[in-house]
């Protein structure tokens, strides 16, 4: 008997360089799951509208993020990879799903808040309706597990409560989706970690297409000590290069930090010299083929043109559905 594989739906914004977070917490997982899933991963283009930008640049990103997706390891014959402003269908179920959100869900959003306070001059209607199309984009495609940091729990949150809230109204149209995490859900700052890795704060964020020397110089400037005196917390700058450890070393190595941390007799320098040349090596694949990839910009468009006719041949089906349920008359 055939099993019924999972759907899985993530994306990412083209608004800048990926980091090593965006990679632990999301795209390593996206090339997991396309084994063994029936995956689909946007570039999420009119997410991006939201946020101030230079129009000369926004193909660009648009290109660094599916070169991206394809130099850590998604391939378009095991699952379809799209550009979401190619499917018109995320802008037409977003405005639906609108008619049957609560205004007072939205105003509860704190990346809404914490976006609309960083652009005062750009507070736009389209950041307050932000999750309305997060969750357009995912019901569309009726996706049941969604690969994202822990950033995006409060908009998974907001996409389940729209789901079964159109479907009491209206009839069982949608999945009512799950998030799913990896072991790095949050990976902190190196500079501040109290604050997440993000490309808002670039001296204490790695980004994947870092130069071997600034790799090596961002961990070795890496903040260790808590300042708290506690001996038996290990403090959070300390627990960040962990997690990197753990990524990027061998469990051996990691567990021989380990121990010495316990013990006391660990030297911080010796931690991050062999952090910072595990990530290296760790990225050089990753980067040899980024930059080859980028570098054919009309090859990266096409494979987003090709994933998107795909793409939009589910998008209407549930459109078809979703017309039906609402009462609108099919096209
Ligand atoms: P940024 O916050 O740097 O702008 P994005 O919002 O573009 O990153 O995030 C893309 C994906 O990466 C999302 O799934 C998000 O949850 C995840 N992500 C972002 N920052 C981190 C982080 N520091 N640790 C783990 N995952 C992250
Ligand atoms: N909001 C997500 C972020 O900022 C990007 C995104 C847009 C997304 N649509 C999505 C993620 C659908 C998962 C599913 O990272």
């Amino acid at each position: 008997m055939a099993t019924i594989r999972s759907r899985v739906l993530s994306g990412i914004q083209p608004t800048g360089r990926l980091h090593v977070g965006n990679y632990l917490g999301a795209l390593k997982n996206f090339v997991t799951l396309q084994t063994d899933h029936d995956c689909l991963f946007m570039v999420a283009d009119l997410h991006a509208l939201t946020e101030s930008y230079n129009t000369k640049e926004k193909t660009a990103e648009i290109i660094d993020i599916i070169a991206s997706y394809l130099a850590a390891g998604l391939n378009p014959k095991k699952c379809t990879l799209f550009l979401q402003s190619f499917v018109p269908a995320h802008a037409e179920l977003a405005w639906i799903l609108n008619t049957v959100t609560p205004m007072g869900e939205l105003e509860r959003m704190t990346q809404y808040k914490d976006k609309s306070a960083r652009q005062p001059g750009n507070a736009n209607v389209g950041l307050f309706t932000y999750p309305t199309l997060m969750a357009a984009d995912i019901l569309l495609y009726n996706g049941n597990l969604v690969p994202v940091g822990d950033d995006q729990t409060q908009h998974l949150e907001l996409t389940r409560t729209v789901a079964k809230k159109f479907n009491t109204r209206y009839g069982a149209v949608f999945t009512v989706p799950m998030p799913l995490y990896t072991s790095v859900p949050r990976l902190m700052s190196l500079t501040d970690p109290n604050r997440k890795m993000s490309k808002s704060e670039p001296t204490g964020c790695l980004f994947l297409d870092d130069e071997p020397a600034i790799i090596k110089k961002k961990i070795a400037r890496a903040v260790t000590d808590s300042g708290t005196g506690d001996k038996n917390e290990v403090a959070a700058g300390v627990a960040n290069l962990f997690l990197l450890l753990d990524a990027f070393s061998t469990p051996k190595v990691a567990a021989e930090f380990r121990a010495k941390q316990q013990s006391g007799t660990i030297r911080y320098s010796e931690l991050k010299e062999t952090l910072a040349n595990d990530i290296c090596v760790g990225l050089e694949d990753f980067q040899k083929k980024f930059l080859h990839l980028r570098s054919r910009p009309r090859a990266m468009l096409t494979t987003l043109r090709n994933g998107s006719k795909n793409a939009e041949k589910i998008a209407l089906h549930t459109m078809k559905k979703v017309r039906q349920a609402i009462g609108l008359p099919s096209r």
